[in-house]
């Protein structure tokens, strides 16, 4: 039962953009929402506000997901103090990038990328996986983007980021997929969100979409709150795209 009022999911990223969809759609199809942040506390409280006026369960919680002593910190305590709680749905959904071509790429730059995108997501994956595995039910959706399936000029560590998520998506979902949990992922393309506000020529890519136009945050959290329902039962180790025809997969 994915979608029982007493299951709790965990979206990382949760404070803005993609995230904070998730977090608002899977709180209306009745989860209670860990409201994942780092820096963006205050954000994160207004979504759990958000969550909270419209009927539903949250908590915030706060750490770097690049931070493996933060997140067992972090998830222990609250999963100490909340007994009655389980984690049945994981959403790594925080990402950052830090784009430009690989002559002129900092150790730095390539390093905090996979730190946060690659290193987070297997943090997070190995923390709840054994907590799921004694339930024997879950579902983790992996947030990764066109860039991993295609690759990028500019985001060779961002695109490399990404493909390790698809990769251990794969891998998992055959790992676990005989004790009932469910590990898939979710490629968007350009959806119009902070993040890809910095992407120069952004409107030279918008004329190669078929559909004309860049996706919205609520365009992804829909396919994610499909990939954790019943109706995506027999789902596991996919990647969906969602990137309006960009690169049909
Ligand atoms: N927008 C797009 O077109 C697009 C396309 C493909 C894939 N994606 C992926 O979708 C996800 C969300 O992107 P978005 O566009 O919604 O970006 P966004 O608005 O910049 O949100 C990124 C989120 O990641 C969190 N985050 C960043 N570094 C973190 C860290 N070290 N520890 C914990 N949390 C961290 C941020 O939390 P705080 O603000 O609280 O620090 C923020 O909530 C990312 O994985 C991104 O790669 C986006």
């Amino acid at each position: 039962m994915e979608t029982a009022t007493s299951t709790t999911a965990l979206v990382t990223g949760a404070s803005s953009g993609i995230g904070k969809a998730i977090a608002l759609r899977l709180a209306a199809d009745g989860f209670k929402i860990l409201v994942h942040c780092n820096k963006g506390l205050e954000r994160a409280e207004a979504v759990r506000q958000e969550i909270l006026a419209a009927g539903g369960k949250a908590e915030v919680v706060q750490f770097d997901v690049a931070d493996k002593e933060a997140i067992e910190a972090a998830l222990n305590a609250y999963f100490d103090a909340h007994k009655d709680e389980h984690l049945d749905v994981l959403i790594n959904n925080a990402g950052i990038h830090s784009d430009t071509l690989l002559g002129v790429m900092t150790d730095e730059a390539f390093d905090s990328v996979m730190k946060t995108n690659a290193y987070g997501a297997f943090y997070l994956m190995r923390w709840t996986v054994r907590r799921m595995l004694r339930r024997r039910r879950g579902s983790i959706v992996n947030m990764a983007s066109l860039a991993g399936q295609t690759g990028n000029p500019g985001q060779f560590n961002y695109a490399a980021s990404k493909a390790a998520l698809i990769a251990m998506t794969k891998t998992l979902a055959m790992e676990i997929g005989s004790r009932g949990i469910r590990v898939n992922a979710v490629a968007p393309g350009f959806i119009e969100t902070e993040m890809i506000q910095t992407i120069p020529g952004l409107e030279e890519f918008k004329k190669r979409i078929p559909l004309g136009r860049f996706g919205t945050a609520q365009e992804v959290a829909g396919v994610v709150s499909f990939l954790c329902s019943k109706d995506a039962a027999y789902m596991t180790g996919t990647t969906l795209s969602v990137n309006g025809g960009l690169y049909p997969a």
